[in-house]
């Protein structure tokens, strides 16, 4: 019968096929293991099989099957083996991948430099604890419970211990040195500070703050002015000077703010120094004998300076940002422009 005939040409047909390719093994297999291969065709004449001939006709179409299953997956096997042991299917003149370099963070760069000018003046870096006692932040400051200037910095309270708060200066710094350091004290703090506040542009409930503080015997106001002179032309250039205003800390006396001539406007005025000409970057002072004290340290024999600044503040003002919470979301779009500052 023809359809017999037809069936074992098809089995010869996939014992003598000649692939030599990966494409062609392809064609081999939509033309026998297909949705629509070639045995569905053969299977349709089944009905026309005399019924005494049914079954042999099923087992032929059977071993067509198999044998293209078989041939197929030996094929396969040799031609994954030739590609995955072969140079020659590399191609070389695709582009390569990318490989992207990290940047620091821009709060790391302003912090590091910072750093790096008091360092030449002999301060030392310490950090210390974000979770502070009350004492630390407080009280030792010349803030006792119930002093107005408490209110001054919102501050975050453990809810279990009111006596536990979130560091809302790093002033406690000097209290947790001074206690354990004998005098002549010169230090850095760098560290991140915390406050109840809303996030705005402006404002945000955590950011960073370094501390100074020096204290030796006959430290005076004028060492304390010639320090930040020389931190700020460093920082900001040869050309900055800066004001000193009085103003209001408890742990200091006299405390002063500091601004430094804007150095985007040199001075006359834009609207980064909202046309003053002048901004503000730092509180400072004296250091008060009452802490000293606090910290049993002979205030009769020692005196000292201290200040604090936001590097948020300086961040911002150094790379005209105008909204704080940039400096938080860590959007790579926004990190990558700093690959090459400082
Ligand atoms: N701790 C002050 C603040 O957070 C800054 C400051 C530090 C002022 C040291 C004077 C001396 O605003």
């Amino acid at each position: 019968m023809d359809i017999f005939h037809k069936t074992e040409a098809l089995l010869k047909e996939i014992g003598e096929a000649v692939i030599p390719s990966s494409e062609v093994l392809e064609l081999f297999r939509i033309r026998f293991l297909g949705t629509k291969n070639v045995l569905k065709d053969v299977f349709a004449e089944m009905k026309n099989i005399p019924s005494d001939r049914k079954k042999e006709f099923g087992q032929l179409i059977n071993s067509v099957k198999l044998a293209a299953e078989e041939r197929y997956a030996s094929e396969k096997d040799k031609f994954e083996s030739t590609v995955s042991s072969s140079t020659e299917q590399l191609d070389l003149t695709l582009p390569g991948d990318v490989i992207t370099v990290g940047a620091r963070h821009p709060i790391q760069l302003v912090r590091n430099r910072i750093i790096e000018i008091f360092k030449r003046l002999g301060f030392a870096v310490e950090e210390n604890r974000e979770i502070e006692d009350d004492w630390h932040n407080f009280t030792a400051l010349n803030m006792p419970e119930d002093h107005p200037a408490r209110d001054m910095q919102d501050t975050f309270f453990v809810n279990f211990n009111p006596d536990i708060v979130l560091r809302t200066h790093t002033s406690s710094v000097q209290v947790r040195v001074m206690e354990n350091q004998k005098p002549p004290i010169r230090i850095l703090s760098p560290g991140r500070v915390y406050r109840n506040e809303t996030i705005s542009a402006r404002s945000h409930c955590f950011f960073h703050q370094i501390e100074g503080l020096y204290i030796d015997e006959k430290v005076s106001f004028a060492d304390l002015l010639q320090t930040l002179d020389f931190f700020a032309k460093e920082f900001f250039g040869k050309d900055i000077k800066i004001k000193v205003r009085p103003s209001y800390f408890p742990f200091t006396e006299p405390s002063a703010e500091v601004d430094v001539t804007c150095f985007i406007c040199a001075g006359k005025g834009c609207n980064v120094c909202k046309y003053s000409g002048w901004v503000e970057i730092l509180g400072c002072g004296m250091v008060d004998p009452k802490v000293l004290e606090n910290c049993n340290i002979d205030s009769k024999k020692y005196s000292g300076f201290a200040f604090g600044m936001g590097v948020e503040r300086i961040t911002m003002l150094k790379y005209q940002i105008k909204d704080i919470r940039l400096l938080s979301e860590n959007d790579t779009r926004f990190l990558e422009q700093f690959k090459s500052a400082m």
